[in-house]
């Protein structure tokens, strides 16, 4: 069969500040397991991600830092991508979008659909701060949000009801930088004609009714109200000039060029291999499946605004799927960066491995509502999971083997039907690891691959190696290369969830680094041969004791 092409994208975090855990619950380590389980599978996969290094979100940061907003993204775009490696989210490429490349995209793409007739001129009426001297788009200004009346919401979104606004909407304006009561001015922008696309985008979601509820609701809301034009462009000194001649200080709305990002990153990995043509084979292929892992707060624009545009734009493929995840919780509250209301990846990965966490927002995923992140539930999982079931089952089956079989895998005699039914018990995982990660249910997954250890655990309790050591050694041998065979799949079924430990174990059992050469399906029946020499043992999960989980609460809100 040949093999499924499948374009992976992560949302492009944006460039002004350090990643915590709600960024890696939503779009990121979910990305990563579903890639790593493509790549086992032998599908082509590119998957690919970068900084979102534009727009109000970014110069504010600048702004308040007293820096510039290139030096904001210089040094937010390295932690961040230096962070992602740490945890073992495996893009093939992460760039940025300051780049000239992508500058150059995002500019042609705007061009094209200018002169396919999809961008209207308009002179409208918009905030200006006199104090200032400037316009003030989206996060710069604030108000009363005129929905649920909380105060302090954006020009774009009210942050506590979630609407989405139009800074006139908001009561009582007021500029974000010196709280001058704003006037209204003319200013002339570029709008999408999104309108055009309503019919279109329509059928095709219709077409798409495996599609998560999230989106598919969301998106039912606004084609009710009836899809309006955008604007696409803004006034602001910072992101990408809008190429027209008529058009200084103009720069392209940051939402309109940062999925653009998606593209740009892979022609950027196309080129970085020598090939520099080759990201064509994945975005201008029908038969490619793009996917877009994000956080519920960016589905319009995965949704709806990027698919008419990749529609407007004609060239390029359109979303396949588009698994967005809700918002994680600290501690039963919404993450708040401004009260360091969350956890940050960095402080996280000084004091633990990464794939504890890993594990923790998988098997908590926030995949069909909000989820809540505790330091204590997270060292109930990881005690209770990871170091009692899964470390247990492999450095008490190991251990004995080295004492009593010289750290070989101990002969297999004449199979009883429990040992068949726990080998059995393989296939079953492989199959259902495999369906629910398919449907991107990485928790449900997740579970099953705890399910399959418990498994291991139950067999090998109730076979009682050390027992029939003691009578007859043949049937002890035959109950641990059970249960090696069972480690082995478990070593192999783990990669995507937690790499890291399951490099370690592969090592521990000596498994070749073919070991994916029979593809995903393939796990169901690898065995490691009568009397193959095992590797040298580690403990694979230390428990994590409660003075150290009391220490990451007490950095909470300081
Ligand atoms: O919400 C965010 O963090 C945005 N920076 C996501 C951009 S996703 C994509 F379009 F690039
Ligand atoms: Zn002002």
């Amino acid at each position: 069969m040949k093999s499924e092409k499948i374009l992976v994208t992560s949302a492009l975090p944006y460039a002004n500040g350090p990643l915590h855990l709600g960024h890696l619950a939503g779009a990121y380590i979910p990305a990563d397991v579903y890639v790593r389980y493509q790549r086992l599978k032998g599908s082509d996969v590119l998957f690919v991600c970068g900084s979102d290094e534009h727009g109000v979100p970014i110069t504010i940061r600048a702004d308040r830092e007293k820096m510039t907003p290139q030096a904001v993204v210089d040094r937010y775009h390295a932690a961040m991508k230096k962070t992602f490696e740490r945890l073992g989210v495996k893009f093939d490429n992460y760039s940025r979008t300051s780049l000239p490349l992508h500058h150059k995209i995002s500019q042609d793409i705007f061009l094209r659909l200018n002169e396919k007739g999809f961008i209207n001129e308009q002179t409208v009426r918009q905030y200006y701060c006199a104090a200032c001297r400037r316009f003030l788009p989206d996060r710069y200004i604030e108000g009363e949000c005129p929905h649920c009346h909380s105060l302090g919401a954006r020009g774009d979104q009210c942050e506590a009801c979630g609407r989405w606004l139009e800074p006139e909407q908001l009561i009582q304006p007021k500029c974000k930088i010196c709280g001058s009561t704003p006037e209204l001015r003319d200013t002339k922008h570029w709008y999408f004609r999104l309108s055009a696309f309503q019919e279109q985008l329509e059928k095709w979601q219709a077409s798409r009714p495996e599609w998560k509820s999230n989106v598919r609701e969301f998106c039912s809301g606004w084609f009710r109200e009836g899809l309006t034009d955008r604007p696409i462009t803004r006034d602001i000194d910072w992101g990408i000039p809008v190429p027209l001649p008529d058009a200084e200080g103009k720069v392209l709305y940051v939402w309109f060029d940062a999925p653009i990002g998606y593209i740009s990153s892979s022609v950027e990995w196309a080129q970085n291999q020598g090939t520099p043509d080759r990201w064509r084979d994945y975005w201008c292929d029908e038969k490619t499946r793009l996917v877009h892992f994000i956080g519920k707060d960016n589905i319009v624009f995965h949704a709806i605004v990027w698919p008419a545009v990749l529609m407007a734009h004609g060239e390029f493929i359109i979303p396949a799927e588009i698994p967005a995840n809700e918002f994680l919780n600290i501690e039963g509250q919404k993450i708040s960066t401004s009260r360091n209301w969350a956890v940050w990846a960095d402080d996280y990965l000084e004091v633990f491995p990464p794939d504890p966490l890993r594990y923790y927002l998988q098997a908590n995923a926030p995949e069909n509502k909000d989820a809540d992140f505790t330091w204590k539930d997270f060292q109930a999982r990881y005690n209770g999971d990871l170091a009692d079931v899964l470390g247990n089952l492999i450095n008490r089956c190991l251990s004995f083997v080295e004492k009593n079989f010289e750290n070989k895998v101990p002969p297999a005699g004449e199979l009883t039907d429990a040992d068949r039914e726990a080998l059995g018990a393989i296939e079953k995982a492989v199959a259902v690891i495999g369906g629910a990660l398919d449907e991107f249910q990485v928790r449900r997954a997740v579970g099953e691959l705890m399910d399959l250890a418990r498994a291991g655990n139950k067999y090998f309790n109730d076979a009682a190696p050390w027992a029939a050591m003691k009578t007859d050694r043949s049937r002890a041998a035959t109950i641990l290369n059970t249960t090696i065979q069972l480690e082995a799949a478990l070593s192999l079924l783990m990669e995507p969830f937690l790499p890291f430990s399951a490099e370690k174990l592969r090592k521990m059992l000596n498994i070749p680094e073919d070991y994916a050469a029979n593809g995903w399906s393939g796990i169901a029946g690898f065995r490691l041969s009568d009397n193959h020499p095992l590797g040298k043992r580690e403990i694979l999960f230390s428990k994590i004791e409660d003075a150290i989980i009391e220490e990451q609460i007490a950095k909470l809100g300081k």
